[in-house]
């Protein structure tokens, strides 16, 4: 133990590692050491940017095993009046210590709290992230459109399953068995006489057998048939079917509702009507109309047939109608002037952007 020149007692105090070493202490060394604690906790107290660290702080200071228990440890050993002399001041850093801590805990959780704020504050103004919107594919833009003008015109919109039977995919319409119609309808056949709808007719079927009329409708869908893909076709394609039946209904009726229809769909373009064939209509025809020059044929329509109303128990000398179908691809494909089916199913959005 070393002695001082004032041949005052020493006292040991618990040395820092940071301090000079110093194995003895006095009055003087003590207080000049609490002066100095205090600068120091002052100084790193401000110096802190959280709460853990604050704690941390607060317990190597004012902890059982801090820097001021240190110094009251050594205080011990002084002569007895020389102690309230740094007990006092010691109580006084002690305070000033803790109002220290307070202060700089209560600014640290502010400004945290403010930090946050600001992190996560929602400038509702601001513009938005960038999505590209998208838009209708042009194969369905042109089935709304078709069903849009129908609606117009009093129509409702109706739907069938893709998977139909053959009964009201061919015989309900009148395609028997064996009928050479089914030949141009080749399809892709399921078990339990199941098979892929090769067109929106058995819509009439079904729509008929739970609704009396008069009814008009409009059914859009897909449809399928053992097609080989071209320009012109696709084993996988869709249509619009149209029906109408009502007391009193003639071609003339079919003739003006298909006409205004082209007619709005194409413009006031010239529209003829050839006669033909379908199983389920009697009399039938074909529909052209004039597209840049040439006759295009587009629909197909007729009246009703008589047997495919008694099959359906409703007696046709009082109700009668008609109906028509079409390719919704070809109205798509005229309309747009895009030579080729096949650029409707690719997914090519620079193609797709275009519409
Ligand atoms: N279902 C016929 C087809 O796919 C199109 C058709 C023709 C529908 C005449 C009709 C119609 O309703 O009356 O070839």
């Amino acid at each position: 133990m070393n002695r001082s020149a004032s041949d005052r007692p020493v006292l040991t105090v618990r040395p820092r590692s940071q301090d000079t070493v110093s194995a003895t202490t006095s009055l003087q060394q003590l207080t000049d050491q609490l002066e100095h604690l205090e600068a120091e906790a002052a100084a790193a107290i401000a110096a802190t940017s959280s709460a853990n660290e604050l704690e941390e702080l607060r317990v190597s200071l004012l902890g059982k095993k801090g820097r001021l228990s240190a110094v009251l440890g050594a205080m011990g050993r002084l002569p007895g009046e020389e102690r309230p002399l740094v007990g006092q001041r010691a109580n006084v850093l002690k305070d000033q210590v803790q109002t220290l801590l307070a202060d700089r805990l209560s600014a640290v959780k502010g400004a945290a709290l403010a930090d946050r704020l600001a992190r996560e504050t929602l400038d509702v103004t601001a513009p938005a992230s960038y999505v590209p919107p998208g838009h209708r594919h042009p194969l369905l833009s042109t089935v709304e459109e078709i069903v849009d003008i129908f609606a117009g015109l009093g129509y409702r919109v109706e739907e069938g399953p893709e998977i139909e039977s053959d009964h009201y995919n061919f015989t309900a319409l009148n395609i028997p068995e064996n009928h050479p119609a089914r030949d141009m309808q080749d399809t892709f056949y399921l078990s339990d006489h199941q098979l892929l709808r090769t067109h929106t007719s058995p819509v009439q079927i079904r729509h008929l057998e739970s609704n009396p009329p008069p009814v008009r409708i409009v059914a859009p869908g897909r449809v399928f048939r053992r097609d080989a893909v071209d320009a012109t076709h696709s084993p996988v394609f869709h249509q619009v079917e149209v029906l109408a039946i009502d007391e009193g209904l003639d071609f003339s009726h079919l003739r003006g509702t298909v006409t205004a229809f082209l007619q709005q769909f194409f413009g006031d373009l010239p529209v003829r009507f050839r006669a033909s064939y379908f199983p389920f209509t009697e009399p039938s025809a074909e529909v052209d109309v004039q597209w840049r020059g040439r006759w295009l044929e587009v629909m197909g329509c007729g009246m009703v047939d008589p047997a495919v109303l008694e099959g359906l128990g409703l007696d046709p000398e009082r109700w009668s109608g008609f109906a028509a179908g079409l390719g919704v691809e070809r109205f798509c494909m005229v309309r747009h002037g895009i030579d080729d089916i096949r650029r409707l199913y690719t997914s090519d959005l620079r193609f797709l952007e275009q519409f």
